[in-house]
């Protein structure tokens, strides 16, 4: 193995200790495509930040502390005659979530009686008590184990750290802002108005609750003062715009955040909706927002029968296992891809036939171009690390010309990535590198040509480059189709 040396391509990082805030979905309720947006979007950006060494916290800010809670609760302790009893309901209770969630939804919103024990259920689980906070870790564990498969199938890493880990900051930092005569009184609710906003940032709610607001400026003071981050970015939906704008201007009018060169830098990184094929946000043939799981089901389903048939049709034999592994990375990377090719603040269309083409800009090519460079190197004799070590590149034809050039832009690719924080730069730079490499392949011969040697090495950069440009992209490139 040639000693990859990649790293020294990369641009010096911009902040040392950077917290991306990703994914972030909600206890209880399913991980939609909206989060599939969210956490590989985060994670790209995550992955590439790292690369430019800086110290990257990965951080899941995990909807733990929601009111759903109080209708989840009550709908548990009333489905059973035994009620909740010490470990706060049983498995069943908590095996089908989306079931637990739905059934107790329908009732909230159609038998009053029913909402307002619900409500009643929140405060005896804020204040508290054993039952009712055994019932909510149950539920939060198991839905954090659904979470966690997803993660484990897009190679995502992430620390939870949910917003009922700032519940005991609440209190007490609503009380500092008080103090401080930040907080107006808005309808019984207390309130910081930001410049420019006419909603206010509500930091307590009237009867005392807190919500949203209050959890995120509690986790950016937290982020601040004992993460010690010195830049913070929130990837979620446009949606969530107006609330990061009075976050981060609030922030400033407390103190919290000032400008400035040295002062630390705050961004929320938006995205679009993922559309279906009619054009209207993404949803079931019932309706129903599509489960993230059963997306990568059938992307990976579709890729395996898809290597399947190559391996057949070229008489050669696969493996269950291998088969199983190239399913994986090929349908995972296709809809990775298919994603993050598109600048994230577009919407886009959600198409299983064009994520997967072997033609144009989708995964599926790219890998297939990369295994076929890689099939270059595997069928040669010479030992590509002698080669290196005793002969030099020479760029005479006009594709390899190109072809350098191409290599050459790397580190541009992903200073522009980090500076714009798009990851479609990237995803633009790897498939017009695939594209320059087919030219060079139609008019360069490699192997048994005069110049093999240092054909060969050019090879080599580009399997090198690419190989970083899939890393960066959360995608598992295979060697071999
Ligand atoms: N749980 C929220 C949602 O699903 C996203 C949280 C984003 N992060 C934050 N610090 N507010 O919409």
């Amino acid at each position: 193995m040639i000693s990859e040396g990649i790293g020294s391509w990369a641009p010096p990082p911009l902040k040392s200790r950077i917290l991306v805030d990703f994914s972030s979905p909600n206890v209880a309720k399913e991980m939609h495509v909206g989060h599939l947006r969210s956490t590989i979007l985060g994670d790209i950006i995550a992955r590439t930040l790292e690369f430019t060494g800086a110290e990257v916290l990965r951080i899941n800010h995990i909807g733990d502390w929601g009111t759903q809670f109080g209708m989840l609760i009550q709908h548990m302790s009333e489905s059973r005659p035994e009620g909740l009893g010490e470990e706060g309901g049983s498995e069943e209770d908590v095996a089908d979530l989306q079931n637990l969630y739905r059934a107790a939804r329908v009732r909230f919103d159609s038998e009053e009686d029913f909402k307002m024990r619900s409500q009643q259920a929140v405060r005896t689980l804020q204040s508290g008590d054993a039952q009712y906070i055994a019932a909510w870790k149950r539920i939060c564990a198991a839905s954090r184990k659904q979470f966690r498969d997803i993660y484990r199938r897009l190679n995502v890493e992430l620390v939870d750290r949910g917003e009922s880990f700032y519940n005991p900051f609440l209190a007490p930092l609503v009380g500092e802002l008080k103090e401080g005569g930040y907080i107006e009184e808005w309808q019984g609710a207390q309130c910081i108005f930001v410049d420019n906003i006419k909603v206010p940032f509500m930091v307590q709610k009237s009867d005392g609750g807190f919500g949203y607001a209050a959890t995120d400026l509690a986790a950016l003071k937290y982020r601040l003062t004992e993460d010690k981050a010195d830049w913070i970015l929130y990837v979620t939906d446009v949606g969530q715009s107006q609330h990061f704008q009075q976050l981060f201007g609030a922030a400033r009018k407390i103190g919290l955040l000032t400008d400035g060169e040295c002062g630390v830098k705050v961004d929320h990184i938006t995205f679009g909706l993922v559309l279906g094929e009619d054009g209207k946000r993404l949803k079931t043939r019932s309706g129903t927002a599509v489960r993230l799981a059963d997306l990568l089901d059938e992307a990976k389903a579709r890729c395996r029968a898809a290597i399947k048939e190559r391996w057949d049709e070229r008489g050669e034999y696969i493996s269950e296992e291998d088969l199983e592994d190239a399913a994986s990375a090929m349908g995972y990377g296709a809809v990775k891809y298919a994603d993050l090719k598109n600048n994230r603040m577009s919407n886009y269309r959600f198409s299983y036939d064009e994520m997967l083409h072997t033609k144009g800009n989708t995964a599926v090519y790219l890998m297939y171009a990369y295994a076929r460079l890689c099939g270059i190197l595997r069928n040669t004799e010479r030992d590509v690390v002698e080669l290196a070590a005793n002969e030099k590149i020479v760029l005479e034809h006009e594709k390899e010309v190109a072809l350098a050039l191409q290599i050459a832009r790397f580190p541009e690719a992903v200073e522009r990535t980090i500076r714009e924080l798009l990851p479609n730069r990237l995803c633009e730079y790897l498939c017009e590198l695939s594209n320059v490499v087919n030219g060079f392949h139609c008019e360069c011969q490699v192997i048994g040509s005069e110049r093999e040697a240092s054909r060969l090495l050019l090879c080599q950069a580009t399997v090198m480059v690419k190989r970083a440009c899939f890393k960066l992209l959360g995608i598992s490139p295979l060697n071999r189709i």
